[in-house]
């Protein structure tokens, strides 16, 4: 969430709006909406609507915004359950207890998808996206960690996790907010996620797990998580050191078991600790709902889990938060019974097929290089080749927004941030059409920037956050 300031300074509402409209002349339109304090008195509900509708117009445009990993099109039978189930609390196991049943049917389904072990006491839940997922993770791995070492007579007031610098943002968040020392491996040259020569040097016996990245944020790369887990078992073998690993399939998770069935990433690999995925992201699901699954019963330490009633009986739940809304995994369940695995087979690798598509059709311009080509992830990050003199990645971003388009610009993070680039997520419902529009509004901007004799002054704020 956005922390979100109190603004303290109070003006009286801007000018009227639309007064010489007479559509747009019912009472209260012609003073908009309160903006910083509840309003006296209320408002009609189609004024109400009117102007908050209005006022979101200025946002980007969802289908447009190429930055975000987010689905932004569902089908609109989907839409219609979602709407209908609108008011399911998932947390209310007793009251609604057929979600409850669809929620545990996803937790299921994901887990024979990412090959569970048989056998195993293999756990899941739905979340508030990858972000509450990863905190779920994170807290069991510590949670394990600190059992060893107290079993162990250790100290426990220095645990670790280490990952690559090119986590997201809520691996950060987790190492905070939980008080664990964030060991961040740098990127090197071309190397830009972690991989496995150099895990283990980050590695001792505070380490609480290391996260594998399925696929980048920054470049939409996998990280070798097969690799990683080789080199921790060397590892162990050598020093007796036995690190768990978590992949952070936020994106990957629901890509690679459906294109790339052979790469070994998931419980396959025995060190593999816990999975979480973005059922939000190639999930395709509508903002926000993630889900999380540990291997076994061992992975998940009895004391992080609290019950509730179900059914008048128990219901064992591990969440960050209480009441969260069911429509999401109502969505979640419909797209796996709707799609099949042959659909969403068919879904990612449409996106993939216009990912490579796209990012061909960008190398093939002058002005910029890839870095990668969407064959991993449907992502692809590109930069302004070095003998472009006089506009950067930040202004290429500023300009395809002037077209409506969304792709962020931003710079890698230590040891490459020389490196600024810019990226563009193909999501279901980014098709070849609209792959021609964007390469030909780049085409132009590129033309109409090569005409700079000197460089554009760059504006304030300019950044994207992961
Ligand atoms: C690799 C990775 N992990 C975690 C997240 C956070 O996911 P969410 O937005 O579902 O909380 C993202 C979001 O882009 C991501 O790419």
């Amino acid at each position: 969430m956005a922390l979100h300031r109190k603004v303290t300074h109070l003006h009286p509402r801007t000018p009227p709006r639309s007064e010489a409209d007479p559509l747009f002349a019912r009472a209260g339109e012609s003073h908009g909406a309160a903006r910083y304090e509840i309003p006296a008195e209320g408002m009609r509900p189609d004024t109400a609507y009117q102007l908050i509708h209005d006022e979101l117009m200025l946002d980007g445009n969802a289908r447009l915004n190429l930055a975000t990993f987010v689905t932004t099109w569902m089908e609109p039978q989907a839409e219609r359950l979602m709407a209908e189930t609108f008011d399911k609390n998932m947390i209310d196991k007793d009251e609604y207890p057929v979600t409850a049943e669809l929620e545990m049917r996803c937790v299921n389904m994901l887990s024979r998808l990412w090959h569970s072990p048989s056998g195993e006491e293999t756990t899941g839940t739905s979340t508030t996206g990858s972000s509450e997922a990863a905190m779920l993770a994170g807290m069991a791995l510590k949670w394990r960690w600190r059992d060893r070492m107290r079993a162990a007579g250790r100290p426990v007031d220095r645990p670790n996790l280490v990952m690559g610098i090119n986590v997201q943002v809520c691996w950060e968040k987790f190492c905070r907010y939980w008080d664990v020392e964030m060991r961040l491996v740098p990127m090197e040259g071309n190397r830009f996620h972690l991989t496995g020569d150099q895990v283990t040097d980050y590695c001792d016996e505070n380490t609480i797990g290391v996260v594998a990245v399925l696929g980048s944020t920054f470049d939409g790369s996998y990280e070798p998580v097969a690799e990683i887990c080789a080199a921790l078992d060397r590892l162990q073998a050598d020093t007796g050191l036995d690190v768990p690993v978590h992949v952070d399939g936020a994106s990957g998770a629901f890509v690679a078991p459906f294109v790339d069935p052979d790469l070994e990433w998931d419980f396959r690999l025995p060190r593999v600790q816990s999975i979480n995925t973005s059922g939000h992201k190639y999930g395709l699901v509508y903002p926000g709902v993630g889900w999380v699954v540990w291997r076994n019963a061992e992975a998940l330490p009895e004391d992080l889990v609290f019950h509730v009633n179900y059914l008048g009986g128990d219901m064992p739940t591990f969440a960050l938060n209480f009441s969260r809304p069911g429509n999401q995994v109502v969505a979640g369940y419909y797209n796996f019974v709707r799609l099949g695995f042959d659909g969403y087979r068919r879904v990612q690798q449409a996106a993939r097929d216009v990912a490579t598509y796209t990012a061909g059709r960008i190398a093939a311009l002058d002005a910029f290089e890839l870095i990668t080509d969407g064959s991993e992830l449907p992502v692809f990050a590109f930069r302004v080749a070095d003998h472009v003199a006089h506009f950067n990645a930040f202004d290429v971003s500023r300009f395809l927004r002037e077209h409506g388009w969304l792709v962020p610009a931003y710079s890698f993070p230590a040891n490459r941030e020389d490196l600024v680039a810019l990226r563009v997520v193909v999501k279901n419902g980014f098709g070849r059409d609209l792959a021609d529009s964007l390469v030909a509004d780049l085409e132009r901007i590129v033309e109409y920037l090569s005409r700079l004799d000197s460089p554009l002054p760059s504006p304030e704020g300019e950044g994207f956050r992961h």
